[in-house]
């Protein structure tokens, strides 16, 4: 970590938002009770780094585990070597077991910071709770973003820049720029290189795109394979991608490992806040999220928004459209000052049989009023962080202990003799259910677990 960076000297604590300082080249709380480790030179900057460090060791191991297991389920079918397996079914499952042994390797060296040398090191999930994440933020959610981003020709890069480009403010000179979500921060560079600010400051929780995104700007190559979706031939299976950049890292782009929901900023410091391709996948509600961009916003910041409105909640007064989005907006301290709506080619890889093309919204909204910032934002409901408060009652606690209590009848009834007639009748009976009650429960699960399996 560079100690004489200028935006250390605006980051603040997560959990009080005070200024930090840095102490024989560490990161610290102002009252020096937490510090902030680095990960190859990144600053960590979590309100329980320790916690987000083992969260995302775990994310790891689940990650390369998984690898593992497409590894060998590909090398059993090939070890097998059933009489019907036709020559290119076993090139096929030849080319995916190199591929699979490769990307693990390659992973791991990017992720050396979070292995583990047995499964004893990985702390449990209730020690971690404070920095818990939705299970959709896995190490590899986003890989295909890196070789979008450094790897595949075309100009799709291009493309979602041009429409960025279009709300972006004029003159930036002097200013700093905040991204939340960067990701492999190959817009994030762009953004930088065109405006050219004081710094830009790329942030993302995930550290396999922003220590890939490093290591590719410090002129490495990164060898990996890709999976895409539908593939047609036998060369679109697993294509082999360099993923590199003729652009070196400027010395003032930065990069910061941070929850861009709690963004560790002291307030009114920074000039623009990006959040490209971010509103709609994190599970904050977008109400305190602007509240807290506005507060982190200087009096005249701009805050620039990209991307689809995919919100996808189970609460449905969180997933919105524009109209509400404006609403939002102006209740949270903001005036709308241009905005517009396009269609962008999305992780189009030539290898696959699909192509998906977003409508993407695009905004420049400026801070006019200041507006008080929301607590902290937490995944895990209070009742769940805290263990002496009672769990609260729903209808769906009732419709989950019904549920599981058939289904373990049902289990404790498996003896490889009943058949689902012989479980029919049982159920029926024990939980005086109407034959048509009884099929549907019984069916669903019996689907589900061999769908499982
Ligand atoms: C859809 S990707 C977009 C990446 C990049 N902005 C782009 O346009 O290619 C969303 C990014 O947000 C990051 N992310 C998700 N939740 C986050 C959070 N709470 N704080 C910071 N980054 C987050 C993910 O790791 C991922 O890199």
């Amino acid at each position: 970590m560079d100690v004489s960076a200028d935006y250390l000297k605006i980051l603040a604590s997560p959990v009080d938002g005070k200024p930090l300082k840095v102490e024989d080249g560490v990161l610290k709380s102002a009252g020096g009770g937490t510090q902030y480790p680095e990960i190859q030179g990144i600053p960590w900057i979590y309100s329980d780094p320790i916690a987000a460090l083992n969260e995302w060791k775990s994310r790891t191991q689940q990650t390369l585990l998984q690898m593992q297991s497409q590894f060998y389920a590909a090398a059993h079918a090939l070890e097998q070597n059933p009489p019907n397996l036709f020559p290119t079914t076993r090139r096929r499952l030849e080319i995916l077991c190199n591929a699979y042994k490769h990307n693990i390797q390659a992973t791991q060296r990017i992720l050396s910071d979070f292995s583990i040398s047995s499964e004893s090191d990985l702390v449990p999930e209730y020690k971690t709770l404070s920095e818990k994440l939705p299970g959709s933020q896995r190490i590899d959610s986003y890989s295909t973003n890196l070789f979008r981003d450094w790897a595949w020709e075309g100009n799709e890069n291009q493309k979602h820049f041009e429409q960025i480009k279009k709300v972006l403010p004029n003159n930036m000179a002097g200013k700093n720029i905040v991204v939340l979500g960067a990701g492999s921060c190959r817009l994030a560079l762009d953004i930088h290189l065109h405006t050219n600010p004081k710094w830009t400051l790329a942030v993302d929780i995930n550290p396999y795109l922003l220590l890939a995104a490093k290591k590719i700007l410090e002129g490495e190559e990164i060898h990996l394979y890709d999976f895409p979706l539908a593939p047609f031939q036998i060369g679109d299976v697993c294509p082999y991608h360099e993923c590199k950049s003729n652009t070196k890292k400027p010395e003032n782009f930065h990069y910061l490992f941070a929850d861009g929901m709690n963004p560790p900023f002291q307030a009114k410091s920074i000039d623009c806040v990006i959040t490209p391709w971010f509103i709609d996948i994190v599970p904050q509600t977008l109400g305190p999220l602007t509240r807290k961009i506005n507060n982190i916003l200087k009096e005249d910041g701009v805050w620039i928004n990209f991307g689809p409105l995919g919100f996808n909640s189970p609460d449905p007064t969180r997933n919105l459209c524009i109209q509400e989005i404006e609403e939002i907006m102006q209740d949270s301290g903001f005036t709308l000052e241009v905005d517009q709506i396009d269609e962008v080619p999305y992780l189009q890889t030539p290898h696959s049989g699909q192509k998906r093309t977003e409508k993407v919204y695009s905004f420049q909204a400026k801070r006019t009023k200041s507006v008080k910032s929301p607590p902290r934002f937490t995944y895990l409901p209070e009742w769940i962080l805290n263990p002496s408060l009672p769990i609260p009652k729903s209808t769906k606690v009732e419709e989950h202990r019904f549920r599981n209590q058939v289904y373990f009848e049902v289990l404790k009834s498996i003896n490889g003799e009943y058949s689902i007639n012989d479980l029919e009748l049982m159920i029926q009976q024990h939980y005086k259910m109407t034959e048509e009650q009884a099929k549907v429960a019984l069916y669903s699960f019996f689907i589900q677990f061999y769908e499982a399996r």
